[in-house]
């Protein structure tokens, strides 16, 4: 397709430019009009086609494509900084990298909330069950972020577990600050080979041998991402990001990721970009526009970076179907059997952009190329849904 196109570039350039001449020299052998006429196609190919595409390579020999591409106009790609390219260097390194898988890999639980966790009683029943199957060797390990005020633990799993902690602003820089707290945190473990963050709100939605293979047996991270052109979307985009962040690849997700270990680590070594949100993509930024990076910090830095590495969806579910400013919270009256298990069983993760005609994003949430259910959690659950919870607990996980 490519060639032909350039070939009927080409012929029309040849009819139009060389033709003068032709009359004038009409005697002159043939062989000079096809000499100018295939220098002048060449010219013209290689100038529509830079000599990086190969679509004029083959046309001409490949060495022909080498010896012009000196002197041909340099193709548009803006020149990295030095920062850029320091960044991208050390992102590839980590992605070539591998972690040392240890003896005893584990899953770390990073709890990001104001104080006392509502549900550490359930958490503490999820936590139990991990034993059953591997001896007494721990397979998790716990940290709480507490923002407010110290926690009052009743599990002892949960006990001198709180990192230390700084204020949080719900949609400011400090919530992106918290999650990186926490990771910094718990890369201090080398057992640790993936992160889960989650609320106060959260809860479990299947038993710890579940999750734990879920998490592990696969490659990617479970970081949310989508492309929304509306105004809650690319419309919170501020062109001060430039030239390190384009609009083109500004993405949306909830912030409720988890995390394999390089990930983690491309997290902590990122300077650059995060500054970027940081100082351009906040509450009140420009126009009334209001920007929530712990939305867009994440999803867009995975996106240029290592876009196949991420699932695209949160394994922790949310139900905005409501429409509301908040998604809907479920009370002790919500809580049964039906509802874990129209939960459970969700296997197609959804995304509604905010453009004016609201375009809804379905699709299967495939873990390793099959489809599987999308959820390992889900919120918001208030205070007054634990007992109901930890009823039914041992119901909807089959434990
Ligand atoms: C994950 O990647 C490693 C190294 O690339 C590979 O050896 C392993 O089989 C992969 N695991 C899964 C579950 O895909
Ligand atoms: C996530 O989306 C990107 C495109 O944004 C795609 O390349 C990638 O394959 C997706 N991830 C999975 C696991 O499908
Ligand atoms: C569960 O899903 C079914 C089918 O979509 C729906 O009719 C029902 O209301 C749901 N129940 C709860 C408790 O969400
Ligand atoms: C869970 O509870 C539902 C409704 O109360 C019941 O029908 C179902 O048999 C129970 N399942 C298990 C595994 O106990």
């Amino acid at each position: 397709m490519k060639t032909a196109q350039v070939w009927r570039i080409g012929m029309k350039d040849m009819q139009i430019l060389p033709a003068p001449r032709q009359r004038a020299h009409l005697k002159k052998p043939t062989w000079i009009i096809v000499l100018v006429s295939l220098v002048s196609m060449f010219l013209v190919c290689a100038y529509v086609y830079p000599p990086h595409n190969s679509a004029a390579c083959y046309v001409f020999s490949s060495n022909g494509c080498n010896a012009f591409s000196n002197w041909l106009p340099p193709a548009p790609v803006r020149e990295f900084t030095d920062e850029e390219i320091s960044s991208r260097v050390v992102i590839r390194e980590i992605l070539n990298t591998p972690p040392v898988v240890p003896k005893n890999p584990k899953i770390a639980f990073m709890f990001l909330s104001p104080g006392s966790l509502p549900f550490e009683k359930l958490w503490d029943k999820f936590f139990q069950f991990s034993f059953v199957w591997q001896g007494n060797e721990d397979r998790f390990s716990v940290y709480v972020h507490a923002s407010k005020e110290k926690p009052v633990h009743v599990s002892r799993y949960f006990l001198n577990r709180e990192i230390r902690s700084d204020k949080v602003v719900w949609g400011k820089i400090s919530m992106v600050d918290a999650e990186r707290r926490l990771l910094t945190n718990a890369l201090k473990d080398p057992d640790n080979l993936h992160f889960i963050l989650l609320s106060d709100s959260c809860i479990p939605l299947h038993d710890f041998e579940y999750v734990y293979n879920y998490l592990m047996d696969t490659n990617i991270s479970f970081i949310d991402c989508f492309e929304d052109p509306g105004p809650h979307g690319s419309g919170r985009y501020s062109e001060h990001m430039l030239p390190e962040v384009e609009k083109k690849d500004f993405r949306k997700g909830a912030q409720w990721f988890t995390m394999k270990r390089q990930h983690a680590i491309m997290v902590m070594a990122d300077n650059l970009y995060y500054s970027k949100f940081r100082d351009y993509c906040k509450p009140g930024m420009e126009r009334n526009i209001n920007c929530y990076s712990d939305e867009h910090y994440l999803p867009t830095f995975f996106y240029m970076f290592d876009p196949t590495g991420i699932a695209n969806w949160s394994v922790t579910h949310v139900d905005w179907s409501e429409g509301k400013w908040h998604p809907k919270s479920y009370g002790a009256q919500d809580i049964t059997y039906e509802l874990m298990q129209n939960i459970t069983s969700i296997a197609e993760s959804v995304h509604v952009t905010s453009a004016e005609r609201k375009e809804i994003q379905t699709r299967s949430c495939l873990w390793n190329g099959n489809q599987r259910p999308c959820y390992l959690f889900a919120r918001k659950f208030l205070p007054d849904a634990l007992d109901n919870l930890m009823h039914i607990f041992p119901n909807y996980t089959g434990i």
